[in-house]
């Protein structure tokens, strides 16, 4: 099973922006957790992290045929990327949208995902436990399919 883990614009400064809202770890730091979870789950896991929405689209178009499943933060895409959401929504892959921060608890923009509505669920505010929790479940769903 081989799962794309997928972040959007800004989270590459992780450990370096507003901690309160992102917690203090570094994005290759959350990779590092991810993989040894990735590793007790017995799945292949692919990172990606760009600041341009057409490079994760070019990444969806390359990868998805060949994978099962997608866990994205789609950081700032996530309010208004309609082109990454067609992508997405292109893979047919089973999707889980994970935010570090609670987005509807921020400002109003915030609250609105363009892609919550073509994945399986969304995690938010569970810093970077999101990721761990999306992958457990994504294993679970893919396997029970
Ligand atoms: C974020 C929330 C987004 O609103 C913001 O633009 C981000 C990070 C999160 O993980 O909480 O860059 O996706």
């Amino acid at each position: 099973m081989r799962i794309l883990i997928i972040n959007g614009p800004n989270l590459n400064f992780l450990g370096k922006r507003d901690r309160s809202l992102y917690g203090s770890l570094e994005l290759n730091e959350i990779e590092n957790k991810i993989k040894s979870e990735a590793i007790k789950l017995d799945i292949d896991v692919l990172f990606f992290q760009s600041n341009h929405e057409g490079d994760i689209v070019d990444f969806l178009q390359s990868n998805s045929s060949n994978s099962n499943g997608i866990i994205i933060n789609p950081g700032a895409l996530t309010h208004y990327g309609i082109s990454l959401r067609d992508g997405l929504s292109d893979s047919k892959l089973p999707l889980i949208e994970v935010h570090l921060s609670n987005i509807h608890s921020r400002e109003s923009f915030r609250s609105k995902s363009v892609v919550s509505d073509i994945s399986i669920g969304q995690i938010v505010g569970l810093g970077w436990n999101g990721y761990i929790y999306a992958l457990n479940f994504l294993k679970n769903y893919i396997d029970t399919k």
